[in-house]
Formats: structure tokens, C-alpha cells, sequence
């Protein structure tokens, strides 16, 4: 664990006593979310994806494999919480993935379909699933993972899961008036370019070096950059005060 945390560099008793549901767990931007809330003192339940990795394993006290464009799996995920915890102060949904670049003329319906259930779908059964377990907890959070190209339709071959980005991001701030009254508050963590494997598997070499002269603050994001505002609007304690906002955490890659 000790590598994990000093990498992410967070340490303290934030979320002491508090459960941590997280998705998409495994790599990049929620095994770095996963690891802080570990080292801020949360009880951290995590989906791996469609594996729990060494890394990940040292972090999570719960470990759950699943392949969320499958409701199947959705529903083997969420029973796992039922049997493991008794109320859900956090949780974040984080598993996501454009699955391919697909050209608007090409897309198949199976590739749609795909792309909707993993990044637009799963947030929804996810969050409906849970509502009860983080009603229980007296105070929680939402947060989940949108993305810049929620706004900014993002680049070719990237229409549909941008799109499903942009619902999840209407989705949270409808959430948030929805949910109020049971004293959970509901946000996003809106990422800029992040170097996780997301964009080692779309993005090419060139590509990314044109984004980073594009960004005011020079250089592409980091996961730790985002798992500061994870815990930020994850804590009662901090954000106790905001609901329905998305932080955008992008160097200025987009200022509006
Ligand atoms: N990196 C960026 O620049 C960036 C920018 C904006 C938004 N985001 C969003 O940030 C989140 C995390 O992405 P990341 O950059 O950290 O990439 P990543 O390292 O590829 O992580 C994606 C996570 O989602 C899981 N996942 C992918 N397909 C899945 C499926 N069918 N069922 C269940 N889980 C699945 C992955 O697990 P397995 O692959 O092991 O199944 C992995 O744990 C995603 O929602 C992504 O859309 C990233």
C-alpha cells in the first residue's frame, strides 16, 4: 500500500468509519482514487473492472470483478455491497471507457449499445441499486466521473460515448435537487486528458503532444490530479455545502 499513497500523496482520517464504493477501480484515475480514500481512512469496496490487480488488491478491503455491459454483472456488483456494508457513505462512478473510435457513418448498433450501457447505463442501475444504502449513512456523496468532452463534444470517432458523458453529467445535476432531502449530495469530476490507459489505447503519441501545448498549465493531467477532487467533494466535511457541480480538473485545457 505504502507506494500507492505516497504516490498519491494523501494521508489523514477524513473518511474514518466511512464506506467507499468506487467503479472502475483497477488502473488509472480510480486506482489512484481508491488508494487516497484507503490512506484518508475509508473502508474501500471496489470494482476492478473485469479484474482486481495486484495494486488494487492492496488498497480495497473488498475486491469485485464485473463487467458492466452486462446487467447481469451489474446486479452480482450490487448484491456484493448489500452483503458487504450496511449503509454507503461514498460512492463513485468511475468505470468507463470509449471502447473504440468509432466514425459516426461506421458505428454499429452492437458498438452503440456498448458504449451506452458501459459509461451511460451502468451509472444509473449503479446509482438506483445503492440509493438505500446511502440513504442509511446519514450523510453521502455521489460523485461520478464525467469528462471534458461532455462539453466540448470531444474529438472524431468519439460522438456516442461523449454524448453519454454529457448525460451522466445532467444526469448528477438532477440527482443532486432529487436527492437533497435524503442528505446526499450528488457531483462530477469532469477529467481533462489524463495519462491512464484510456488514452494509451485511443490517443496517439502526436495527439497527445498537440493537447499538452494546448494546455495553459503545459503538461497533460496526472490520475493524483484528479483524486484531489474525489475526496474534495466526496467529504461532508469540506463540500458539505455543494451539489450539483461538475470540477473540471483539465490545466485550463477548457476555460468558459
Ligand atoms: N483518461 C482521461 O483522459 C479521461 C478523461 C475524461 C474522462 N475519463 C473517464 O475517467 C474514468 C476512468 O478512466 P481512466 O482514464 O482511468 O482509464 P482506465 O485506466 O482505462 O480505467 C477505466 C476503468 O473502467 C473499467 N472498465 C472498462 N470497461 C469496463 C467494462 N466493460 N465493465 C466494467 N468496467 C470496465 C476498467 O477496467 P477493465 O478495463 O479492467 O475492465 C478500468 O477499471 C472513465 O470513466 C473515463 O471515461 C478519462
Amino acid at each position: 500500500m505504502s507506494t500507492l499513497i505516497n504516490n498519491v500523496g494523501f494521508a489523514g482520517d477524513l473518511f474514518d468509519g466511512q464506506t467507499i464504493v468506487i467503479t472502475g477501480a483497477n488502473s488509472g484515475i480510480g486506482l489512484s482514487v481508491a488508494g487516497a480514500f484507503k490512506a484518508c481512512g475509508g473502508r474501500v469496496i471496489a470494482h476492478g473492472g473485469r479484474q482486481c490487480g495486484p495494486q488494487l488488491k492492496e488498497v480495497a478491503d473488498v475486491c469485485v470483478t464485473a463487467d458492466f455491459t452486462s446487467k447481469d454483472e451489474i446486479k452480482q456488483f450490487v448484491d456484493t455491497v448489500f452483503n458487504a456494508a450496511n449503509k454507503v457513505d461514498v460512492l463513485i462512478n468511475n468505470a468507463g471507457t470509449m471502447i473504440g473510435r468509432f466514425p459516426a457513418d461506421e458505428l454499429t448498433d452492437e458498438q452503440y449499445q456498448r458504449i451506452v450501457d458501459l459509461n451511460q447505463s451502468s451509472v444509473v442501475l449503479i446509482t438506483r441499486d445503492l440509493i438505500p444504502l446511502l440513504s442509511k449513512a446519514g450523510t453521502a456523496a455521489i460523485v461520478n466521473t464525467t469528462s471534458i468532452s461532455a462539453r466540448t463534444g470531444g474529438s472524431p470517432g468519439s460522438s456516442v460515448y461523449s454524448a453519454a458523458k454529457a448525460f451522466v453529467a445532467a444526469y448528477s445535476k438532477a440527482l443532486a435537487r432529487e436527492l437533497a432531502p435524503n442528505n446526499i449530495r450528488v457531483n462530477a469530476v469532469s477529467p481533462g486528458t489524463i495519462l491512464t490507459d484510456f488514452h494509451r489505447r485511443y490517443s496517439s503519441e502526436e495527439k497527445l503532444e498537440k493537447t499538452r501545448q494546448s494546455i495553459p498549465l503545459n503538461r497533460l493531467g496526472e490520475p493524483q490530479d484528479c483524486a484531489a477532487a474525489f475526496l474534495f467533494l466526496a467529504s461532508h466535511k469540506l463540500a458539505g455545502y455543494i451539489t450539483g457541480q461538475a470540477l473540471e480538473v483539465n490545466g485550463g485545457q477548457l476555460i468558459a
